[in-house]
């Protein structure tokens, strides 16, 4: 499987630092914050990856990532978005470079030990998707389950402000081949964008979406906040494991 990292976006929640670079190259401890999802799928045995950026400093990735063999990345391509368009939006540009196979996308501001390996080993069709319990439901998509059946979920809405539940949806997805017709098929929403949240309504729809907990340490690091808690976790962690 290939995977895909998506790293546009002005990051504006992270102004005034990301004035000057790209929010997935600022340090978390001791590396780019986008060597994290980066290892990610190297632990899961992808090492063929697409990085998807877009905005002012997106040369700034080539200067660091070149061309990925550092990191253990054997193909690496770069994609570049244009316009603002939303996280679906920047997926739709992998769609040659995953040549009709199944691909595993993360967020470039998610930074985890989780080891999705098997999950990728064993993925067939549809769509996986990685939920985490968290305190602050309302930033993120949100997983509404069937009540006679607590583990299918029957939809995800992003950003509520009454959850349904405390179960995020984190960056990390693997998607068949059919995630580009659903791009195809969704509408901008009020912010303007394609949302990865009406993608995964999509597979919702056709009884196609599984979820899976990730297990471990996981934080998106778009925030002030997070970022600094992104920072010390990973500041913390023993050597050896980082
Ligand atoms: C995005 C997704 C959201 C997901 C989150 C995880 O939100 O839209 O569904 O829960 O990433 O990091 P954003 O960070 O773009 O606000």
């Amino acid at each position: 499987m290939k995977g895909v990292i998506l790293a546009g976006g002005l990051g504006t929640r992270l102004n005034p630092l990301t004035k000057v670079t790209n929010k997935h190259l600022l340090p978390v401890y001791n590396k780019p914050m986008i060597f994290y999802p980066i290892d990610t799928l190297i632990k899961a045995g992808i090492t063929e990856i697409m990085v998807v950026t877009g905005g002012p400093h997106s040369g700034g990735f080539m200067s660091i990532l070149k061309n990925g063999h550092e990191l253990g990345i054997k193909h690496l391509e770069y994609a570049y978005q244009e316009k603002e368009g939303g996280i679906a939006d920047a997926l739709s540009l992998a769609e040659n470079f995953a040549e009709g196979d199944s691909i595993t996308v993360i967020l470039g501001d998610n930074t985890s030990d989780a080891d999705i390996s098997s999950a990728v080993a064993g993925f067939k069709e549809g769509a996986l998707i990685f939920l985490k319990e968290v305190a602050d439901p309302e930033r993120f998509g949100i997983a509404t389950f069937d009540p006679q059946d607590p583990s299918k979920i029957i939809k995800i809405t992003e950003k509520p402000q009454n959850p349904d539940s405390k179960w995020a949806v984190t960056g990390v997805y693997i998607y068949d081949k059919q995630v580009f017709d659903f791009i195809r098929e969704i509408k901008p929403s009020l912010r303007g964008e394609l949302e990865i949240t009406d993608v995964n309504n999509k597979y919702v729809e056709k009884s196609k979406l599984a979820w899976s907990e990730l297990k471990g340490y996981w934080r998106d690091a778009g925030t002030f906040d997070t970022l600094l808690e992104a920072n010390n976790y990973w500041a913390g962690k023993p050597k050896e494991r980082k």
